[in-house]
């Protein structure tokens, strides 16, 4: 199938780099996006998301004249749906008396009814947004079959997780291996046409539930795998011993790879996506159900460790570094950096944060520093919280001559403890007991 002209729906972290690498390929793309800020900000000539080599690749194809953006769809060859598919924040289910959450699908929604006045014959409809198994089938499909045309008999329908890394999201997705699951074999092949303009790694054609489980499975396996991790560090904690160390020597076994521990786990995937197959099916899935509350109980035990080594958090003036959800992002979106603040604050502690990513993010109730300096000048603890590469390339002895803190509390094993001790501190870290 050839492909003239797209229409791309949701520009965020996944929307605005496909639509951007399509038009920088010679499709004509329309971009659209329901929020009028970031339609002005984007018909500037600039973006409001920070990922490498964007900025370039987005102005490479508004150049071409391949690339605009919009606030509503046009008739197009294809539709890429990239809207968020968060949980809901107000509503929850329950199953044996345990609580859990429910995906928000009205951005699919919404977005799959706009483009129904558009639907043609011989049209592609893509699904990439993460969505609950048996959404292609059984949400967007009857949405899209108001139209009169039917899906893989008139127009063809295909879900394709995004699975890149946020950092190198520009690179992976023409790297990665591609899934493309038709609700036919003909429109898996019309998804293979269109996303091999770009794509250079595998493209492996299913059918569309089957591509909904792939993507939910490699994030509920991280969650799964991260949650045993920390509750490792909890033990170590428990044993006096380092987790760190102990996890590099259990990794020296040819057939286990264990992942790393943090103060929990965060972003718009991984602490999402698991709660739609409890959601699917609470019944069947007690491990990944946990592993979920393993995990987002694990910013409150930060803050329980840095209780026990400060006796207590009142009035304790605290510099925390970094609040994205990961190392080099400024997504801030679940993060358990934010929660670690908001509970030391809960306990009384008074905290200033600096996340360089994101320097003028306003944060309901968090204090944020200006800069590093500010955020070190005036406070008795420093803790890490992300792994960001300024981070762990600051210097101990800099740090030493800009605060009076002699206490640093690092939860992700950024800092050497040796070079901060030599530098006159005293070194806290997760998973690491007495
Ligand atoms: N961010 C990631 O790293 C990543 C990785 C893999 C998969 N995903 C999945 O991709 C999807 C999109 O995630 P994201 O991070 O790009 O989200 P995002 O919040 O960065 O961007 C989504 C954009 O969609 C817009 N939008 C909402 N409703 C719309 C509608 N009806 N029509 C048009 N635009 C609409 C929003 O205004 C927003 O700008 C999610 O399902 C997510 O789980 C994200």
């Amino acid at each position: 199938m050839k492909f003239n002209k797209i229409c791309v729906l949701g520009l965020g972290y996944i929307g605005l780099p496909t639509a951007s690498t399509f038009a920088a390929h010679g499709v004509k793309v329309v971009g659209v996006d329901v929020n009028p800020d970031i339609v002005d900000i984007l018909r500037r000539g600039d973006i409001h998301i920070h990922e490498p080599g964007l900025r370039e690749t987005y102005k490479t194809a508004l150049a071409s004249g391949n690339l605009t953006v919009t606030g509503r769809p046009e008739e197009a060859d294809a539709y890429l749906i990239t809207v968020p598919t968060p949980f809901h924040e107000d509503r929850s289910g329950e199953y044996n008396g345990q609580k859990y959450k429910l995906a928000d699908m009205r951005a699919v929604i919404s977005a799959t009814e706009a483009i129904l006045p558009f639907l043609r014959k011989g049209n592609l409809v893509v699904l990439e947004s993460t969505s609950p198994p048996r959404t292609t089938l059984e949400l967007v499909a009857p949405i899209l079959a108001r139209s009169g045309l039917k899906a893989g008999r008139d127009f063809h329908l295909v879900y394709s997780p995004e699975r890149v890394l946020p950092g190198q999201i520009l690179r992976e997705l023409i790297e990665n291996a591609r899934v493309i699951g038709g609700v036919t074999p003909e429109s898996a092949q019309a998804g293979a046409d269109l996303y091999s303009i770009f794509v250079k790694g595998e493209i492996i054609k299913t059918d569309a539930t089957s591509a909904e489980m792939v993507k939910l499975m490699e994030n509920t396996y991280r969650d799964v795998n991260i949650a045993i991790a920390n509750e490792f560090a909890r033990l170590a904690d428990k044993f006096g011993v380092d987790i760190w160390e102990t996890i590099r020597l259990a990794n020296r076994h040819p057939r286990v790879k264990i992942l790393n521990p943090g103060p929990g786990v965060g972003g718009h995937c991984i602490s999402v996506d698991p709660w739609f197959f409890v959601e699917a099916a609470p019944e069947l899935t007690p491990l990944i159900y946990n592993a979920r509350r393993v995990n987002d109980a694990q910013p409150r035990y930060v803050v329980e460790m840095i209780r026990r080594e400060l006796g207590s958090l009142k009035d304790k003036k605290i510099a925390a570094l970094g609040l994205a959800y990961k190392p080099d992002v400024d997504d801030l979106r679940e993060s358990p950096a934010v929660e670690v603040v908001h509970a030391l604050q809960n306990e009384g502690a008074k905290v200033k944060a600096w996340e360089p990513f994101k320097p003028d993010a306003k944060l309901p109730g968090i204090d944020m520093a200006p800069s590093l300096d500010d955020a070190l000048k005036d406070c008795d603890v420093i803790i890490l919280l992300v792994r960001h590469t300024e981070f762990v390339n600051l210097k101990p002895s800099e740090i030493s001559a800009a605060t009076r803190a002699r206490l640093i509390f690092d939860t992700v094993n950024g800092w050497n403890a040796n070079e901060w001790r030599t530098a006159g501190f005293q070194v806290a870290r997760l998973g690491v007991g007495k």
